[in-house]
């Protein structure tokens, strides 16, 4: 076996060697740039690939998922790596068998990157990405309860002094179809995340759709409700229920099985970002609303952008429990998602999957397809993308006529006739299309260590992507002495696959339960991780972590 040390030195040396070709060279040409409302981008080239084995657990018995969102904070550069402290958020626990009592959490890495300049197609460089897993928090209701991953109550909540009514489900026994007492707790479809400098923090939700702020220790302190348009209601009433039926009675299924107006079942609050002073927070559904179109898959487009102040650093704030003193809505716009053709030739629309903020006016979003990657029968993604939403020129749609709670359609059909059509009076963001994951010429620099060229398509082996890309994190490639700043424009961004705890060596509740997911085409899928090495505009101030 070659050592790890001869490997070092080896590479060490060829590094070196390039960097004195290179110096005084033109830089290669990045893989893919554009220029969004004057702004630069540049995908420069494929840094990292990395994996976490599908049947890791954490300090509480539980497998680990960690791809619905991520953070990276702490981060500095140490000789020939980088280190940070990564959070990796899961979803809402096991559900491809239907949904179950697992109390959402947040897991706490200590990452390491090792950069692999000499990466090749042609020699690919192994995986470099080191996570090594060091603790978990679980969430907790502001009454100090656990939460639940379970589909909420077909109406109804969990009502809490100072609270809006949050989706809660009620469940017997265990929640997981075992004996117990039964219980009814606030269920959480987590998918967005942002960590404060204190260690609070905020997840967005899809069940809501809602945002919680929760302190360093899971508790949660304050729970934002959206406007009204995006409440998902059935037959007049508010129903937080998404019809995914609990594992213990599959019969469990809401009348109409989708909402009439509101958030669509399961694309909730995708994206969430925040300025880098914390003052304030952004939140992207995950394409459109019913009304706006959100019953076709052709035509689900038009999705919403929220904005919200927050009120300034929440540890100085003698209100902190005060959840109305947080969150204040300020802002609303139209974001137009990419289109694509899938296998069968059709429309689709790229629903997205995160949101990372650049400046006020710019940000990243994650548009993908599904059902296609690694785990699927087709492996064949043709939509999975970084692009660049620009809203300067944008309509703020904020108000009584699109946040109604019953017409409030921003596109021509409202709940009648799916469309896509806007009024003229509403100008969309503007998508810019950005960073291709797909490109085998950029992906097969890497390798996973077993060997298999990282790709997209044919064949199927562990170099093969997952389906799911959900999250981003940006960090400085020369960090400043306080490892939050950047000396120049290029950032490593990030990004994980959430695997939908899919293994063959599953467990869950305190790891009381074991479980074998034999829905996917592979028993094993692995969380996999990239890292794309970019040039933001010139001068940007984007979020780092
Ligand atoms: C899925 O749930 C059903 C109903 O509870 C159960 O009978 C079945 O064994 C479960 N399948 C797996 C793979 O756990
Ligand atoms: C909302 O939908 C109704 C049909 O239900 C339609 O008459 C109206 O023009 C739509 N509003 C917009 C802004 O397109």
């Amino acid at each position: 076996m070659v050592s790890l040390k001869q490997l070092a030195v080896a590479s060490f040396v060829s590094s070196v060697a390039t960097a004195s070709v290179r110096r005084g060279a033109a830089p290669p040409a990045p893989a893919s740039s554009v220029t969004c409302n004057g702004k630069a981008y540049a995908y420069n080239n494929l840094a990292g690939f990395g994996s976490l084995a599908s049947d890791a657990r954490d300090q509480y018995g539980d497998t680990i998922s960690i791809g619905s969102s991520m953070v990276i904070r702490d981060w500095k550069k140490a000789g020939k790596k980088y280190k940070g402290t990564m959070y990796g958020l899961p979803d809402r626990g096991w559900n491809t068998n239907g949904t179950q009592n697992t109390i959402p959490r947040v897991h706490i890495f200590d990452l390491t990157f090792t950069p692999a300049p000499d990466a090749s197609v042609a020699k690919p460089a192994g995986p470099n990405i080191e996570f090594d897993y060091k603790r978990t928090i679980l969430l907790s209701g502001p009454d100090g309860k656990p939460m639940t991953g379970l589909d909420p109550d077909f109406t109804g909540g969990y009502t809490y002094t100072g609270f809006p009514t949050m989706p809660a489900a009620t469940y017997p026994g265990d929640g997981f179809g075992g004996p117990g007492p039964g219980d009814k707790r606030i269920s959480l479809d987590a998918e967005g995340l942002v960590v404060l400098d204190d260690g609070s923090f905020w997840i967005s939700d899809e069940y809501g759709p809602f945002v919680y702020q929760f302190d360093s220790k899971g508790n949660m302190l304050s729970a934002i409700q959206p406007p009204d348009a995006l409440l998902p209601i059935r037959k007049g009433q508010v129903s937080f229920n998404s019809n995914t039926p609990p594992i213990y009675d599959h019969s469990l299924v809401p009348t109409p099985a989708d909402p009439d107006h509101g958030r669509q079942n399961n694309q909730g609050f995708e994206g969430l970002s925040i300025s880098p002073d914390g003052t304030t927070l952004w939140v992207l559904l995950q394409s459109a609303a019913r009304q706006d179109g959100g019953a076709s898959s052709s035509k689900r487009r038009n999705t919403r952008l929220l904005k919200y102040s927050l009120a300034r650093a929440s540890s100085n704030n003698k209100n902190k429990h005060d959840p109305t003193a947080q969150a204040t809505y300020k802002a609303e716009y139209v974001v137009p998602l990419p289109t694509f053709q899938n296998a069968e030739g059709k429309t689709r629309v790229a629903a997205q999957s995160e949101l990372h903020y650049v400046s006020d006016t710019q940000f990243l979003v994650l548009p993908r397809d599904s059902s296609v990657g690694r785990g699927t029968a087709d492996p064949l993604s043709r939509y999975r993308h970084v692009d660049v939403i620009d809203i300067a020129a944008a309509t703020d749609i904020k108000g009584a006529k699109y946040d109604d709670i019953a017409n409030g359609n921003i596109t021509a059909g409202g709940i009648v006739d799916a469309s896509d059509k806007l009024p003229p009076s509403i100008t969309p963001a503007t998508l810019c299309p950005f960073i291709d994951y797909n490109l085998n010429t950029e992906l097969s620099k890497f390798a996973t260590a077993s060997g298999d060229a990282v790709h997209n398509g044919l064949p199927v082996n562990l170099g093969l992507l997952n389906e799911k890309w959900e999250a981003l994190a940006l960090v400085p490639v020369n960090p400043n002495a306080n490892g939050k700043g950047c000396d120049g424009d290029e950032y490593y961004l990030f990004t994980l696959s959430d695997n939908d705890f899919i293994t063959n060596n599953g467990y869950a509740n305190f790891g009381k339960i074991k479980f074998v997911d034999d829905t996917a085409t592979v028993p094993f899928l692995d969380s996999q991780a990239l890292v794309f090495k970019v040039t933001l505009p010139r001068g940007s101030k984007p979020l780092v972590g």
